[in-house]
């Protein structure tokens, strides 16, 4: 572990996906943009379900294997038989992540809106994209064709290799310190090119500020080779069977190497948090003095 004041990493131990209570610590460091690697928590895999950890299992044409909140699976190949088996695998992930997260953290319980489960097969050293889409640089997530108005982005991972391969992150920086770094290069916000491109379908909604400032932090990090390098950062081997939990839209983090990954997304309103104060938009509205949505 290099060069970090306060690590943006928490390590933590848990023996089931359904806690007894409320965790304060875990909400708290949560919220402060730290990694929760959790450790103890158990996801079999059948002898039977291991048929589907090959490359293959994924569609050409798709990135990832997603099951969407009806339980519609989509990106994956194989007999009707297969999908039904390969839902149903990623559907106990999905029950899994839902328990974690609704015990650790009950006052999102009422707020939190599903987002697909994702089975990621592919090998991700070897994956070849555009600067933007590389996930190998550090970055803050933020989606150029869907705005969120600040809503939060709450993830939990889930490393199920069978090959005793950990999934290697990079974790960056506090999130005050790389929106301070890089408010003043970002370009100026307008209003009629965020309309502009909601008309021709660029974006799915209007994009505001704030959507144009996380894009802006996404984009400069990415973009920027010096601070790939050299920004405050430690490299986490996540081992087979480990969990993490965290707002990625916070936590600064990039994925080094690893194959088969589980993901589950929930997204939160910032105003249920524990502490609001250190969401993204607070801190880019303390930055700006603007309202920004
Ligand atoms: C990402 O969210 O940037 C990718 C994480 C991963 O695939 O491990
Ligand atoms: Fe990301």
């Amino acid at each position: 572990m290099i060069n970090q004041k306060k690590s943006q990493l928490v390590k933590i131990k848990a023996s089931s996906w359904k806690l007894k209570k409320f965790q304060s610590a875990w909400a708290k460091d949560l919220e402060n943009g730290k990694v929760l690697y959790i450790e103890g928590l158990k996801f079999e895999i059948t002898q039977n379900e291991k048929k589907f950890f090959s490359p293959s299992v994924l569609n050409k044409k798709s990135r990832n294997i997603s099951l969407d909140s009806k339980g519609i699976l989509k990106g994956a190949n194989g007999s009707e038989n297969d999908i039904k088996e390969l839902s149903a695998l990623i559907t106990r992930f999905r029950e899994d992540a839902k328990s974690l997260i609704f015990s650790a953290f009950p006052k999102y319980k009422k707020y939190l809106k599903l987002a697909p489960t994702s089975f990621r097969p592919m090998d991700v050293s070897i994956r070849v994209t555009s600067w933007r889409a590389d996930d190998k640089r550090l970055h803050v997530d933020s989606f150029p064709s869907r705005p969120n108005y600040g809503e939060r982005i709450l993830r939990v991972f889930v490393n199920v290799s069978p090959n005793d391969q950990p999934r290697v992150w990079r974790i960056g920086e506090p999130f005050e310190d790389i929106a301070s770094r890089y408010i003043d290069n970002i370009k100026p916000y307008s209003r009629l090119q965020a309309k502009l491109i909601n008309f021709l379908g660029v974006t799915k909604s209007f994009r505001s500020k704030y959507d144009h400032l996380m894009l802006g932090l996404h984009d400069a990090m990415k973009s920027d080779l010096t601070y790939q390098k050299n920004a405050p950062q430690i490299t986490v081997p996540f081992k087979p069977g480990a969990v993490w939990i965290c707002f990625s839209d916070q936590a600064a983090h990039a994925v080094m190497s690893g194959q088969y990954m589980m993901e589950q997304t929930f997204h939160l309103p910032p105003s249920k948090q524990y502490f609001r104060e250190k969401s993204p938009l607070e801190v880019l509205r303390k930055l700006t003095g603007e309202k920004l949505i």
